[in-house]
C-alpha cells in the first residue's frame, strides 16, 4: 500500500491590543462597530500543523504547550467547519496541531487572537501545498477574513502594526470581513509605542468575551455604544495621523472604561476589573498630572492594565512602574512589550 505524504506547515502570529474596542457581533462573526488595534512584538503564538490524507473523516489532535487541551477542541471544530468551503482538504485526513505561546499561559494576555491567526496561517499553508490551482498565493485579506471566523479580534493579528477592522466612512476600503493595515496613515510617534502589561490577576475570566459580545445584543446602551465607537474611530484616526498623544490618551481611556462600563450595565451585570486595576488607573493618572509625561492605559476584557507610552519617555516611565505599579501586580509581574510593525 502506498504511504500517504505528510504535509507540514509552521506559522506564527502576534497578540494585539485594541484601542477602539470591538464589542458586540452581528451576522457571521462580523462586528457591530469598527475597531482599531496594534500588534505586539513579543507576545506571539507559534503553531506547527501536520496533515496526512489517510482517513475518511477528519481526525484532529491538538497539543498546547505539549499537553492535550480538550477545552480548545470545540472552538477548533467550529473554525474548521467554517473553513471547509475554502479549504476542502479539511473534510478528511489526520490533522495534528501543536501550538505554544511566547508569553506565560497564565499571564492574562488574550491569546485567542494570536492562536487563531497563527492556526489559520498554518492551515492555509497546508491548503496551498495541496492545492493545484494557481490562485493560492498568501492573500492578506483572505487570511484575515478566515482568522475572523475563529475569533473576531484574530483578523487584526494577521497583519503587522496598526489595523482597522469594521466598516467606517473614514476609511474607504474598510470592511466588516477583514482587517486593513493603516500603518501608512500613522505618525512616527505612534509606530514606536511601548506596552507594559501590568498583570493584576492571572487565571481564567469569570465571563468569557463570547458571553460579553452576546450581552450587547439587548444592551440598553447598544445604540449609544455603536455611535461612540464610530466617533472614537474617526477621532483616533485623526490623532494617529497628527501624532496627537493627548487626543490619543483621551480616546484610549474612554474606550477602556466604556468597555468595562458596558459589562457593569449588562443584564446580568458583571465586573472583570479588580480593586488593584482601579488603584493602578488612579496612580497612572496622578503620575501623569504631576510629571506631564505622555502615558495612557487600556484594558482588555479582564483586570490587567496595558500601560502605553512613546518609546522616547521609557527611561522616565520604567522607574515609575518599578516603584508605584509593580506593588499592585500579582507576584509583582509586569510584561514589557511594544508595538511591532514587522
Ligand atoms: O475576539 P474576541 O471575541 O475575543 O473579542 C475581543 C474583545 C476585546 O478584546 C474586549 C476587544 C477587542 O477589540 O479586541
Amino acid at each position: 500500500m502506498e504511504r500517504q505524504k505528510v504535509v507540514l506547515a509552521k506559522a506564527d502570529a502576534p497578540s494585539n491590543i485594541a484601542i477602539v474596542k470591538y464589542w458586540g457581533k452581528q451576522a457571521i462573526q462580523e462586528p457591530v462597530n469598527p475597531s482599531i488595534s496594534f500588534t505586539l512584538s513579543r507576545a506571539r503564538t507559534e503553531t506547527k500543523v501536520s496533515y496526512t490524507a489517510v482517513r475518511k473523516e477528519l481526525k484532529i489532535d491538538f497539543l498546547f504547550e505539549g499537553k492535550r487541551k480538550k477545552a480548545f477542541i470545540p472552538k477548533l471544530e467550529k473554525l474548521i467547519q467554517a473553513l471547509l468551503p475554502r479549504m476542502p482538504f479539511l473534510q478528511s485526513g489526520e490533522l495534528f496541531i501543536e501550538s505554544s505561546n511566547t508569553f506565560p499561559h497564565s499571564s492574562g494576555i488574550a491569546s485567542s487572537a494570536s492562536a487563531m491567526a497563527a492556526l489559520v496561517k498554518g492551515l492555509y499553508s497546508i491548503h496551498q501545498q495541496l492545492s493545484q490551482d494557481d490562485d493560492s498565493k498568501m492573500d492578506a485579506q483572505k487570511i484575515s477574513a478566515m482568522a475572523r471566523l475563529g475569533s473576531g479580534s484574530a483578523c487584526r493579528s494577521t497583519l503587522p502594526g496598526w489595523v482597522l477592522w469594521g466598516e467606517t466612512a473614514e476609511y474607504a476600503s474598510s470592511s466588516n470581513l477583514y482587517g486593513c493595515s493603516i500603518n501608512e496613515l500613522v505618525h512616527p510617534l505612534f509606530l514606536q509605542l511601548q506596552d507594559s502589561i501590568l498583570l493584576i490577576r492571572s487565571g481564567a475570566k469569570s465571563v468569557s468575551s463570547s458571553a460579553g459580545h452576546a450581552l450587547m445584543k439587548d444592551h440598553p446602551y447598544r445604540q449609544g455604544r455603536i455611535q461612540q465607537a464610530n466617533k472614537h474611530t474617526a477621532e483616533l484616526l485623526r490623532a494617529l495621523k497628527m501624532g496627537d498623544f493627548t487626543a490619543f490618551a483621551g480616546i484610549c481611556e474612554a474606550e477602556a472604561l466604556s468597555l468595562h462600563g458596558l459589562m457593569m450595565s449588562s443584564s446580568p451585570p458583571y465586573t472583570l476589573m479588580a480593586p488593584e486595576s482601579l488603584a493602578a488607573i488612579e496612580t497612572i493618572r496622578s503620575f501623569r498630572l504631576q510629571h506631564n509625561i505622555p502615558l495612557t492605559f487600556t484594558l482588555d476584557a479582564g483586570p490587567n492594565i496595558h500601560l502605553i507610552y512613546p518609546n522616547e519617555v521609557k527611561q522616565e516611565v520604567l522607574p515609575f512602574i518599578e516603584d508605584c505599579l509593580k506593588p499592585l501586580c500579582e507576584n509583582k509581574t509586569v510584561i514589557y512589550d511594544e508595538l511591532s510593525i514587522q
